[in-house]
């Protein structure tokens, strides 16, 4: 089986209900961190990761996502005329080739399990990545490609997974270890959202490199936690038939963009992480935070 994964698929079908009413009229894929949407980290990501076809699962009212992608010929022969070069650098930095991008309607929400096989044909008998565009990961290199690397090593599945605090963990899929070699566990088991006895604190996080047989796994279409089709269910059957699954501890700060407090933190970092922004930022975060101090 190769180990060369150029297909990653992006499900972008949730209705981000938790940032209505923005997301009355934008999908909240294109919500910006400073002034880059979402889905615009989370390709940069890929491509990093030598991601070569994106694969988009998307819904009702996601039109402006897949506009976004068009190339802005009139856009970029204004800011050329113009002189403006900067600017028509960072246009370019976000134009795909053609063909490169795929789009498939998941009809129902069923679940992220759900969503991930609705992109099958197009994954065939390949390994896949699978990247959430809520959780955002500042990190060198980034998230994704670390995992490579690391699957490069090791084979069969892969899941990112970061510790999280034993109440935590009822938000997340959670893994049971078997044997933990540091950066990399190998897992015995995996459970979406335990509700009690969790089997570690090692949630998993979103960014995944899957084997095609996850894909045949989906096809059971299971219900799984709260009803839907889940996709740590399918990794589990995985472990279940005797093939490796692995967490790797990734090395970066991740957000969880959606919700609204993670969504600020994020773009606390993400400012401070600019150049042309951070001092003048940092200033105002500071005079903020002694106001309130004062006040207290
Ligand atoms: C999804 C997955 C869950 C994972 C989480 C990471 O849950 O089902 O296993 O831990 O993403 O963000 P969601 O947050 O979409 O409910």
């Amino acid at each position: 089986m190769s180990r060369k994964v150029t297909k990653a698929i992006f499900p972008v079908a949730g209705l981000g209900t938790r940032f209505l009413p923005a997301t009355k009229s934008i999908p909240k894929e294109i919500m910006t961190l400073v002034d880059r949407p979402l889905i615009q980290y989370a390709i940069d990501e890929a491509r990093a990761a030598g991601i070569e076809e994106f694969i988009f699962v998307t819904s009702r009212g996601k039109g402006a996502l897949e506009d976004y992608f068009d190339h802005a010929h009139e856009l970029e022969s204004n800011l050329k005329k113009a002189g403006k070069n900067d600017l028509l650098e960072i246009l370019r930095g976000t134009n795909m080739d053609s063909g490169a991008i795929a789009y498939i309607r998941q009809h129902k929400a069923l679940g992220l399990g759900h969503a991930v096989w609705c992109a099958r044909r197009l994954v065939g008998d390949e390994p896949f990545a699978v990247i959430l565009t809520d959780d955002v990961i500042l990190g060198e290199p980034p998230c994704l490609q670390q995992m490579i690397e690391a699957y490069q090593e090791t084979g069969g599945s892969m899941v990112a997974t970061m510790e999280v605090s034993p109440e935590r963990t009822k938000s997340y899929g959670v893994l049971d270890v078997a044997e933990d070699m540091g950066a990399i566990v190998r897992a015995r088991g995996m459970v979406e959202k335990p509700k009690e006895n969790p089997p570690s604190n090692l949630a998993v996080i979103g960014r995944y490199i899957l084997a095609p047989t996850v894909m045949t796994n989906l096809n059971k279409l299971k219900q799984g936690s709260g009803g839907e089709i889940q996709l740590t269910d399918a990794i589990a059957d995985e472990i279940e038939e005797g093939r490796d699954v692995f967490g790797l501890r990734f090395r970066g700060q991740r957000f969880d963009c959606g919700s609204k407090a993670g969504f600020l933190q994020a773009t606390v970092a993400f400012g401070l992480a600019r150049d042309e922004l951070k001092d003048e930022f940092a200033d105002y975060l500071a005079d903020v935070l002694s106001m309130r101090r004062a006040a207290e």
